[in-house]
This record gives C-alpha cells, structure tokens and sequence, in this order.
C-alpha cells in the first residue's frame, strides 16, 4: 500500500446498487468496508428503492460504483435503464462490478458470461464523462434456479471465500488508484455472446416473469412482495401475481419459506409451443404480412419489422396467458399438472441464498 491511511483526507464513496439474491450487495458491501477503512465516507443506494430516479445529484470529486448482478447477458433493465438516466459527470472516476453465474466443478473454478454488461455500461459512461477505473467481473454463484438447481452450500462457501478476496484486492486498487480493468480480458467472448442480450431484452425478460407462480402451499405470508426489490409483485384474487415489471432476480422463490413459488416449467413450454407454433402460424396465414411488406420495403428492413412485430405478439400472448393461467390455477386438478411440471417442486432442485456476510 502506497499511501498511509491516517494521511488521507475523508473522501465520498457512492456504490449504486442491485442485487436479486444478495451477492452483488455482499460485493457493494466488501468494497464499501474496505474503502470505510481507508477513510472514505460510504454511501450504498439501493437503486430499486430510490423514489424519484431522474433526481440524483452527482457529489464533486466522489468515486461512483455501479454493481449489480448479470441478467441474459447484460445488465437487468432496472441497472441498464438506470445508468442510461444517470446523470452526466465531470471527471468523476467510476468502477463497474457485474456478478455473475459463478461455477465449480471439482477443483476448477468456472466463470459466468457478462456479454454487454460491462463494456456497453462503460461506453455509456464514458461518454456522460466519467473515468473509468475499474472494470471487474465477480463470479459468485449462480442463482438462476429456474435453470439449474441451486449450488451445493459447501461449493458456496467455497465460492464465496475465493471471491471476497478478489474484490478486496479490487477494492484496494481502487483506494491507491490503480486502474483494473480485468473485464477487458473477455471482450471477444463478451462481444460474440452479445447479440443473444437483445432477444432476452425485448421478449425473454418478460416471460420469464410469467414463469413464476405461489402453489397451495403458500400461507399468503406475503413475504414476496414485501421484499420484491422492483415491487413486481401483487396480490390478485387473493395470490401472488407477478406482474411484466418482474427482473426474474429470483429473490422471491428463494426466500418463500414455505417453497411454494415455483417456475412454471410446463406453463412456459407448453404457452411457448402453442404461441410460436399454432397461434402465429394461423396469424401470419391470414395476415400474409411477409409478401405485403416485401413489396415496397427491402429484405432486412422487412425482417426487422417482422421481428418485432413478432416480439410483440409473443410477449402479449404471454400476458394473456398468464391471466388464464392465474384465473385456472384456483382448480385443484389444473394446479397439480402445473406442480408437477415444474421442476422446481422436485425435492432436489435446492434453492438459494447468499450468505449473509
Ligand atoms: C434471469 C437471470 C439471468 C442471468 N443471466 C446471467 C448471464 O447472462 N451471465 C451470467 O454470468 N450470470 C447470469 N445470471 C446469474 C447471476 O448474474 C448471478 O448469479 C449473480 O451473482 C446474482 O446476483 P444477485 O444475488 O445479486 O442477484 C443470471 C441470473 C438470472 C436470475
């Protein structure tokens, strides 16, 4: 360390904050203790609990982080539509953290994928005139549950224990000004995983959030929409519904303490089948939009057209399954096909939750 803490003067800190299912808050936290230690007055904003988000008034001479976790290969759209407001800066220096689906297998490590979330949030940035000087990935562990059943709690540790030091020894660099900017390193890979960011953007994000469903078993504790970071969350017809704001963060299905939300693995299939392969085929069978389009517009403006106009239709789709899907689930016999069509219900599939640090 170049510099004696007691010699430096009290500097800002402001980390502006996400975090689904506590990692990229563990991350903000370890960053924030470091720094405190270092004599830097802390802030944390929880960015899903700022009331008005055009007002935020960047303090002179403040480092700024931005951490959040990685959701379809970018930032989640509350991150991503936050530093696209955030306000412009004069030179002030900036780092960005994105956690990611961190991995073990045996003894080796496995990172996650962070395709637009770094370099994209960077450009942006930059151009609103910050510095940047810190650029750095945290593989912590995967909480996409819908996906893959949680990870082991001793791989968790494991996880953790190695990733806490590597955001110190980030944290550190920050405080003697050293530049480190390791999610450079994966740009080739990040800009070639990229282009899946924008499907996710326009139509995966939202069905996702109509995958999830609370089961008979939920005692309508309303822990989920209490804690919903983006209050995605109401009750209607005396359920929980969740509503197109849901991020998919996966915080409510994993701290439902009876394990009654579940993701719906048959509802999303079975809508996804029929949406794309009857309902749009008879649409587009009445309606020949392709061949009308074709004869005034050129191929890939036709395509493009087309692509969102079907990106609409999917997720309007979605929307008004979701509704029958809700007013159905009330039936004994329709819930139990939907339980046990959902992977999540199976005893193996674990859920998850950061340690608390
Ligand atoms: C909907 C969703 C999408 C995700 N997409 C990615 C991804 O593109 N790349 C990646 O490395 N991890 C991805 N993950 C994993 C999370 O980014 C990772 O587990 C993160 O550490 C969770 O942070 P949190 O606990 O603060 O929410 C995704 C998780 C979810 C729930």
């Amino acid at each position: 360390m170049k510099q004696d803490k007691n010699k430096v003067n009290p500097k800002k800190l402001i980390i502006y904050y996400f975090s689904g299912t506590g990692n990229a808050k563990n991350v903000s936290n370890w960053i924030a203790n470091i720094l405190h230690n270092y004599n830097y007055d802390v802030e944390l904003v929880d960015i899903g609990k700022i009331e008005n988000r055009r007002k935020i008034y960047l303090q002179k001479d403040a480092l700024i982080g931005i951490c959040s976790p990685t959701h379809g290969f970018n930032f989640p759209p509350i991150m991503f539509h936050f530093i696209l407001r955030f306000p412009k800066s004069k030179n002030n220096k900036l780092f960005i953290v994105n956690t990611r689906a961190g991995m073990k297998m045996g003894k080796y490590f496995l990172p996650g994928l962070s395709g637009l979330a770094q370099f994209l949030s960077a450009i942006i940035l930059k151009f609103k005139g910050f510095r940047i000087v810190g650029m750095h990935p945290i593989d912590l562990p995967s909480n996409w549950i819908s996906f893959h059943p949680g990870i082991k709690p001793t791989v968790v540790q494991s996880i953790y224990s190695k990733r806490k030091r590597e955001t110190e020894r980030f944290a550190q660099k920050l405080y003697i000004g050293e530049k480190d900017l390791k999610a450079l390193k994966d740009i080739i890979q990040d800009i070639l995983i990229s282009p899946i960011a924008f499907p996710y953007y326009i139509i995966g994000r939202f069905v996702l959030a109509k995958s999830f469903y609370a089961s008979k078993d939920c005692t309508k504790c309303d822990l989920c929409i209490k804690k919903c970071p983006v209050q995605a969350i109401k009750t209607i017809d005396n359920r929980p519904y969740w509503t197109y704001k849901c991020e998919s963060c996966m915080q409510c299905i994993n701290i439902c303490p009876e394990r009654a939300i579940e993701t719906a693995h048959g509802f999303v299939f079975g809508a996804w089948f029929l949406i794309n392969s009857v309902i749009l085929y008879y649409i587009y069978k009445a309606i020949p939009i392709y061949d009308f389009l074709n004869s005034f517009l050129s191929t890939w403006l036709n395509r493009l057209i087309l692509f969102f106009f079907n990106a609409f239709l999917i997720v309007g789709f979605f929307i008004l399954f979701y509704w029958i899907f809700h007013f159905l689930i009330r039936f004994r016999f329709f819930e139990q096909i939907v339980v046990y069509t959902s992977l999540t219900k199976w005893g193996f599939w674990r859920r998850y939750k950061a340690p608390r640090i």
